[in-house]
């Protein structure tokens, strides 16, 4: 131990420290577990118990209700939680959010209006996809905040701002805690915008609220679960193939599921918008083939439902996340991870830890090495 230290400065939990793994096995399983703690330490920089307040954030109320569209860039699990926030975004702000992959996005030239946000999130801070993609921005004279884990890292001394989440030192190059983390970061955002933009109403604004202070105690709850999901985990980690789908909010955190996957265990894991199944993927399941289906979202779990129901008919073998909401879920499920109930908004933070466990304990399984998969690394400084 001690070979591996953070390379900017984290906040949160009492750091600077040596990475030490504290009994787990892996960083990773130690970072998985300090989830509710990382949610814990960023909620309690801007949530008062009554509202929203990000300091940060400087600029004129005047130039925050006059916006009219936001980017959000990222690269791999950043970009999945900017997937997740455009939701919030949108929903709370009223404005169109665009979310771009930053390797793509500073080539293409895209068309930004002078009265846009840009909002980059990464957890080293000095991803350079990212970094390129922000210089663009920049020299177009766009406001830029940034969402990092990492105090005086290249990209939050570029940017006019920074909220910084606090997830502590994440040693494991697999992201978890960063990933909630910035979820955290962006809906709070959202809250904050919408506030000043008088787009939200009181009532959503509270019930966003309360959720949001119930979450760490019910990834807490999830967390206990760690037994049952490992058995699954072992139980299906033989196959090559896994496919992640969902609707919606679900169908971006199927996605980073299927990331997690592949990049620890080497599985190939592919997520897919479940309507979009009957348009080709259906074709890769055959009998026995694993799906994990995600269904947290109300108002499109019917048509989830269906598109489950297809799949299984096929011969899938379904593993189901959902909430006890649900209705259907648990008879078609083969096996079923319930997820608390939470406001829809908020339920990536609590879907996505079975499917981190999930992908932690099949790599455990087999035999590789977990915390530094081949060919990857921690910061990515090269384009
Ligand atoms: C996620 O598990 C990966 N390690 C990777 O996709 C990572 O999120 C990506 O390289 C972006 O890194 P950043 O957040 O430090 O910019």
């Amino acid at each position: 131990m001690g070979e591996i230290t953070a390379v900017n400065t984290i906040l949160g939990q009492g750091d600077p420290t040596p990475a030490e793994k504290l009994g787990y096995d892996h960083f990773m399983l130690k970072e998985i577990h300090e989830q509710p703690q990382a949610l814990r330490d960023t909620m309690g920089m801007w949530l008062t118990g009554e509202s929203v307040f990000l300091r940060e954030i400087d600029f004129q109320s005047e130039k925050i209700r006059t916006l009219e569209k936001i980017f959000i860039i990222a690269c791999g699990t950043s970009y999945h939680a900017g997937l997740v926030g455009r939701e919030a975004l949108e929903k709370l702000t009223g404005l169109p959010v665009e979310v771009d992959i930053a390797s793509e996005f500073c080539y293409r030239d895209p068309i930004i209006p002078p009265n846009s946000l840009i909002i980059v999130i990464s957890q080293s801070g000095t991803t350079t996809d990212t970094l390129v993609a922000m210089q663009g921005c920049l020299e177009r004279g766009v406001k830029v905040i940034a969402i990092t884990n990492a105090v005086n890292s290249t990209i939050s001394k570029k940017a006019h701002c920074t909220l910084y989440t606090r997830a502590g030192s994440e040693i494991a190059i697999a992201a978890t805690k960063s990933y909630v983390t910035q979820i955290l970061a962006l809906i709070i955002l959202a809250l904050h915008l919408g506030a000043v933009r008088k787009t939200i109403e009181e009532p959503q604004y509270r019930g966003l609220l309360k959720g949001l202070n119930a979450l760490p105690h019910q990834v807490q709850q999830l967390l206990e679960q760690a037994g049952d999901i490992a058995e699954l985990a072992q139980r299906y980690a033989t196959h090559e193939h896994i496919f992640f789908i969902g609707r919606g909010l679900d169908y971006a955190v199927a996605r980073e599921g299927a990331l997690k996957l592949k990049e620890i265990s080497y599985i190939h894991a592919e997520a897919c918008a479940a309507g979009e199944l009957k348009h080709g993927t259906l074709a890769l399941v055959t009998q026995g083939v694993p799906i994990i289906a995600l269904a947290t979202q109300p108002h499109v779990l019917a048509k989830t439902l269906d598109n489950i129901r297809t799949a299984k008919e096929r011969g899938a073998r379904i593993i189901a996340v959902g909430t006890a909401q649900g209705r259907g879920l648990r008879e078609l499920a083969h096996h079923l991870i319930e997820i608390p109930t939470t406001h829809p908004l908020l339920s990536p933070i609590l879907t996505v830890l079975p499917l981190q466990l999930f992908a932690y304990y099949a790599a455990v399984k087999r035999g590789c090495d977990v915390d530094k998969p081949r060919n990857l690394t921690k910061s990515v400084m090269t384009e």
